[in-house]
């Protein structure tokens, strides 16, 4: 990948990729579903450092892994204990003395960027408070795989400017997609990530707007995106959210103001009947579970990217 960091290549944001380096990761990814297994990671091994939980994120590096000939370790908080048993830094320095690679789901991104500060091997964001890029790839594969486009492409995020919302912005804008992100006042995703997006905009020929309304940017969408409305670590403001999120949903209603052929995505887990209608989520436009799958090929492309020559 062109724009990754020398000597040590690291992905802890969607800004990590340019568009040429980000279009052949997903063109690797496409090749690898076709493909899956092979030695490309033969002899590698890839930590897994997490610090709230997993289903996907979790199972998709193992797998990834494990049919390309490497291995993943799991690592528990209970286990790596970051800035509790031991300092971010210190682990990151043990870790690299004997793994590959290293996949942190994290919650501060001060934290991520510590550990990727001092770790000699790649470090992959998994999840922080700030952005969700892994995610971001599959979904972009998703989309590549549904529509055969990105240029033109209208996607409206309905919720919380969140972390997935933040990878979306600029990897949407960097393939040249038209991104809406309706969100209530004081949840829009920040300035800087806005600025980021903006810039990857203009240069690729894609827009990103912010709006208050879901209807506005719903209307003529041909893609409709969304997440929960309390993030993992937020639980504590889950009835406060609710509240403000009230209307923010993928609703039948909603999902009939977009383009006929539409499809509805969401990076599981989803709260049906809160930011997505059980018949929705259900129905036929529905790539929930395409989005889930494209995880594995999307980060198996990552890796193989970071660690191999090929
Ligand atoms: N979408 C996603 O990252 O799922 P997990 O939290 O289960 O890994
Ligand atoms: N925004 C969600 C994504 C979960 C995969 C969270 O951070 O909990």
């Amino acid at each position: 990948m062109t724009t990754l960091q020398a000597p040590k290549r690291d992905f802890v944001s969607m800004a990590d990729l340019d568009a040429p380096a980000l279009l052949k990761l997903l063109e690797r990814a496409a090749q690898l579903k076709a493909q899956p297994r092979g030695d490309l990671l033969a002899g590698k091994t890839l930590a897994l450092v997490f610090e709230k939980p997993s289903l996907r994120t979790r199972l998709s590096f193992d797998v990834a892994m494990a049919q390309q000939g490497g291995r993943a370790l799991y690592l528990s908080p209970a286990e790596v204990g970051l800035g509790q048993r031991e300092p971010p830094r210190d682990v990151a320095r043990v870790i690299s003395r004997m793994v590959d690679a290293v996949a942190l789901r994290t919650h501060e991104d001060e934290k991520l960027a510590e550990f990727a500060r001092y770790a000699s091997v790649p470090v992959i964001n998994a999840l922080s408070e700030g952005e969700h890029p892994c995610q971001c790839l599959a979904d972009l594969l998703t989309i590549r795989e549904r529509k055969g486009r990105f240029a033109g492409l209208r996607l409206a995020y309905i919720g919380d400017g969140n972390n997935v919302a933040n990878s979306l912005l600029i990897g949407g804008a960097t393939v040249g997609l038209d991104v809406t992100i309706a969100a209530p006042e004081g949840y829009a995703p920040p300035a800087a990530v806005l600025a980021i997006a903006e810039r990857r905009a203009r240069e690729s020929g894609g827009a990103v707007r912010v709006v208050s309304r879901p209807e506005e940017a719903a209307e003529g969408a041909d893609i409709l995106y969304t997440d929960v409305w309390t993030s993992m670590g937020q639980e504590q403001e889950a009835a406060v959210r609710r509240q403000a999120f009230a209307g923010f949903s993928i609703t039948r209603r909603l999902l009939a103001r977009a383009a006929p052929d539409a499809i509805v995505m969401h990076d599981l887990p989803a709260h049906r009947g809160e930011e997505i209608e059980d018949d929705v989520i259900e129905g036929p436009q529905s790539v929930v579970f395409d989005q889930a799958e494209n995880r594995l090929h999307a980060q198996k492309a990552l890796l193989v990217a970071l660690l191999s020559r090929a």
